[in-house]
Order: structure tokens, then C-alpha cells, then sequence
């Protein structure tokens, strides 16, 4: 590996188990040579393995639900207590929607569960700037990175009130990562990952059949959780000091295409047989 996060402390939240993103991120951090803390909500704690990754990587975990200000203001300063220093990077990878959930299509929405999925994906990312932020808690030139998908641009209508949430979210990085960068040096981005086999990916309905669309339509396949990582960590380091404000597709491709020669092939494939029977209704009529 490169060191590339040598001497570097960190806050990583969203790790449940082997399969979230967030998990990839800490064992990549680790590998660079940074330290961390690992968060999660407390539920998260009884449901996932987070524990075998703090042990992996050498790491404490602090629970905290990310739409508590008190859970993360106590967050905040036992970990600068922990790492013994100001901190450097933060990674949200939180999402979470009860109306995808409950199975509520997007038309027929129970707005008490729109609200509380709104408030743990895309406004818990502007309290935990702002706690960073109100306690100057980041180190200069430091980044903070939330990840999001392009459904925030474009319709993918099983992705729900999710994908309001993830506009939202994005609109937070550009606008928090303002003040930040003016005033603490500290950039803020979103990356915008491929559908990934991870358990709030794998909620929304139908993913099977998205995750394989999106493989085909992009000229380098799917990004994987690990790439996502890696590119993340490229993020955290000092490489890419001067990028912030961004939302930064990492999809093999997937945002720029119109269609690609493999679902043509598909679609054509599926067209043919009406295509037949047209032709063979015309012979029969002439
Ligand atoms: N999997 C995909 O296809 C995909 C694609 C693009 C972006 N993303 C985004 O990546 C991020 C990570 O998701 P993932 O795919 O690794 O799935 P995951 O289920 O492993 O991670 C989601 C995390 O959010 C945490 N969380 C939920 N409610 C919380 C709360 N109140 N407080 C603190 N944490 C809470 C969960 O415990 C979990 O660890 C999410 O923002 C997701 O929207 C995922």
C-alpha cells in the first residue's frame, strides 16, 4: 500500500458488516495507515459485526444515531479525544428510507416515514458538519466525503423518497462545504457509487434486475465497494487537496451514457419475436 493516510485520524460512520461500503473504507483506511473511530447507530451495533472490524483495524467504537445532536456532539469529542488530535476525514455512509422499507410507493408516501428517512440520510450529513464544524474540530486541508446515488439526477423510480433524500444530501456538501472550505480549509464532496450488493442497497425492490442494467450500460462495469474505497481513500488524502463542493460520479461510466451495444442486444433480442410474428402475419395477409 502507499501510506497514503499516514498520521491521518478519522471518523468512520455506517459500517454494519463485511458487505457496507463503509467497512471497505476502514479496512482501506488501515491499510494507508490511518487512524479512526467507527460509529453507528446503537441499533446497528446489535445487528451487524461491526465489532470484528474495530478489532481488525485496531479501532474504538463509539455508537451514535446520526439524527441525535447529543449523540454526535459526544461523538465529536471522544473521538478527538481517542485520536488525540483534531480530525482529518469523515466518511457518512448512512441511508435509511421506511417508506422503501414498508413497500409505500413513491406516489403513496407515509410523510411521517419520508420525514425520519430525511433526517437520517441527508440531514444527519448537515449536523455532523455542523458539529465539526461549531468546534472547529477539523484539521486544516482535511475532507469530508458522503456517498450518494444518481438517482439524486435522474429517475429511477424503485429508488423512492431516496432519492429526494440524496438531491438533499448533495445540495448539503456544496453548500456546507462553503463555509468550510472558506473558513476551516476543509473540502467536502459526495461520491456517487454503482448500485452495490450491500443490505440498504439491497432493499430497494428489484435490485437484482438495477444492479445488472447499470453492469451492462457502463463501459467499465459496476464500480465494486472496495473500488469505492479506494477511491475514497484517494479523497482523504493529500493528492486531491484542492476538490471540494463536488459530486463525484464513481460508476464505470453509468452517468454519461445514453444506451450501450449490450442492452441494445438485449432489448432487440426481446423485440424479435413481435418482430416475427409481424412479418409472418404481413406474408399471411398478402
Ligand atoms: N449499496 C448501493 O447500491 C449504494 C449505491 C450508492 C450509494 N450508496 C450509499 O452508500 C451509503 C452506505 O450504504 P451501504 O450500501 O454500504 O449499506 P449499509 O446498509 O451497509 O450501510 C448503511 C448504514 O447506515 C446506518 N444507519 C442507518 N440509520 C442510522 C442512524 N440513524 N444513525 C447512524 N447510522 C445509521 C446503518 O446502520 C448502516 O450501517 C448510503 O448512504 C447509501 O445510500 C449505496
Amino acid at each position: 500500500m502507499y501510506n497514503l493516510l499516514k498520521g491521518k485520524k478519522g471518523i468512520i460512520f455506517g459500517a454494519l458488516d463485511s458487505k457496507s461500503i463503509a467497512w471497505k473504507v476502514a479496512e482501506r483506511a488501515h491499510e494507508e495507515g490511518a487512524k479512526f473511530v467507527l460509529t453507528n447507530a446503537p441499533v446497528a451495533m446489535r445487528l451487524g459485526t461491526i465489532t470484528e472490524l474495530a478489532e481488525k483495524t485496531g479501532s474504538e467504537i463509539i455508537p451514535a444515531d446520526a439524527t441525535s445532536m447529543l449523540d454526535l456532539e459526544n461523538l465529536v469529542d471522544k473521538a478527538v479525544e481517542i485520536l488525540g488530535g483534531k480530525i482529518d476525514f469523515v466518511l457518512h455512509s448512512i441511508g435509511m428510507s421506511v417508506n422503501v422499507r414498508r413497500g409505500n410507493l413513491y406516489t403513496h408516501q407515509d410523510y411521517n416515514f419520508t420525514k425520519t428517512g430525511w433526517d437520517v440520510s441527508a440531514l444527519s450529513f448537515h449536523r455532523v458538519m455542523s458539529v465539526l464544524y461549531q468546534r472547529k474540530a477539523m484539521n486544516e486541508w482535511g475532507s469530508i466525503v458522503a456517498l450518494t446515488y444518481m438517482a439524486a439526477q435522474r429517475v429511477f423510480p424503485d429508488y423512492n423518497d431516496m432519492a429526494d433524500n440524496k438531491a438533499y444530501l448533495e445540495s448539503i456538501a456544496r453548500s456546507f462545504g462553503y463555509f468550510f472550505g472558506r473558513d476551516h480549509k476543509v473540502r467536502v464532496n459526495t461520491i456517487s457509487q454503482s448500485p452495490t450488493p450491500t443490505t440498504a442497497g439491497s432493499g430497494v425492490k428489484g435490485f437484482d434486475g438495477f444492479i445488472s442494467y447499470a453492469d451492462k450500460m457502463s463501459p467499465l462495469g459496476n464500480a465494486t465497494a472496495l473500488e469505492c474505497a479506494d477511491y475514497t481513500i484517494s479523497m482523504f488524502s493529500d493528492l486531491t487537496k484542492k476538490v471540494t463542493l463536488q459530486n463525484l460520479f464513481h460508476d464505470g461510466g453509468f452517468s454519461n451514457m445514453g444506451v450501450s451495444n449490450a442492452i441494445m442486444d438485449q432489448v432487440m433480442e426481446k423485440e424479435q419475436p413481435v418482430e416475427a410474428v409481424e412479418k409472418s402475419k404481413k406474408k399471411t395477409s398478402k
